[in-house]
């Protein structure tokens, strides 16, 4: 049964259409890397999933929560919601909330615990990507790579059938990306589902246990990472894997 389906999402702004009808599935446990040219929509993609955006059209199933798009009332779109969680490019903490009360909010506000309840699962997760030495501290205090294993911490706290990363890496200096790419490494050892959208080749490779290349708001190719990184079929994946590897020799 997967626990993620995507059916024919659309998505224009103003006259621009983005998404051109994406289509796929994540099965329970599956960590599933998204890779593709800048522009191509993989961001507006993931915000579509999260109930960000609000597709034109399409259907989005995840668990129990099935969405079409087109006729959907803002009540469905906001279970939708609660069914994922983001960890975003630049971190996206609440500044003036410590790092403790970033993990606790969503299991206060969006599980509806009390605060004696959350607070212990949320030491848990930030044990978890070693930061309960910082529970007290504000996001302004910390490195950015802090900052984003925080954001890990928030998005497994409530357990979500879903996290959806958008490129989690690549605001961080290359010194704190290892640190990162461990923290999601442990989420993924829990076996919860994930959407990676990233441009770490390597990491993609060995974490993935399936492979979206999206080019111009579509899906191109997809299959597991053994097949799109060593037997790209389409054209399109090989050019963009050729310059993906030129620049990771040229960096
Ligand atoms: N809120 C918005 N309003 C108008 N245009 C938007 C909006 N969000 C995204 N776009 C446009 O949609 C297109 C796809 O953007 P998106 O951010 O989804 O691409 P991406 O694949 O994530 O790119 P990158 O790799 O650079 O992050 C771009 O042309 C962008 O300018
Ligand atoms: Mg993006």
């Amino acid at each position: 049964m997967a626990i993620l389906s995507v059916e024919e999402l659309e998505k224009s702004f103003g006259d621009r259409q983005v998404l051109r009808g994406i289509s796929f599935r994540a099965e329970e446990g599956d960590v599933v890397s998204v890779l593709g040219p800048s522009g191509t929509g993989k961001t507006t993609m993931l915000r579509c999933l999260n109930a960000l955006e609000r597709p034109d059209a399409g259907r989005v199933a995840i668990g129990s929560v099935s969405v079409d798009f087109r006729h959907a009332s803002k009540k469905e779109v906001r279970a939708l919601r609660r069914q994922s969680t983001m960890v975003f490019q630049n971190f996206n903490l609440f500044r003036n909330h410590t790092v403790l009360e970033n993990v606790m909010d969503g299991l206060v506000y969006g599980k509806g615990m009390t605060r004696a309840e959350a607070e212990p699962l949320a030491m848990e997760e930030l044990a978890r990507v070693h930061m309960e030495q910082a529970a007290h501290l504000y996001p302004a205090e910390l490195s950015g790579g802090m900052q984003q294993r925080v954001g890990i911490a928030r998005a497994l706290a409530p357990r979500p059938e879903v996290i959806l990363l958008d490129e989690p890496t690549s605001a961080l200096d290359p010194e704190l990306v290892g640190e990162v790419l461990d923290a999601i490494r442990k989420a993924a050892s829990l076996g919860i589902t994930m959407i990676i959208v990233t441009h770490e080749m390597r990491f993609a490779e060995q974490i993935s246990t399936k492979v979206l290349f999206m080019a111009e708001g579509r899906v191109v190719e997809e299959g597991p990472p053994q097949q799109i990184f060593h037997h790209p079929e389409q054209e399109k994946t090989r050019q963009f894997l050729r310059r993906m590897l030129e620049r990771e020799q040229e960096g």
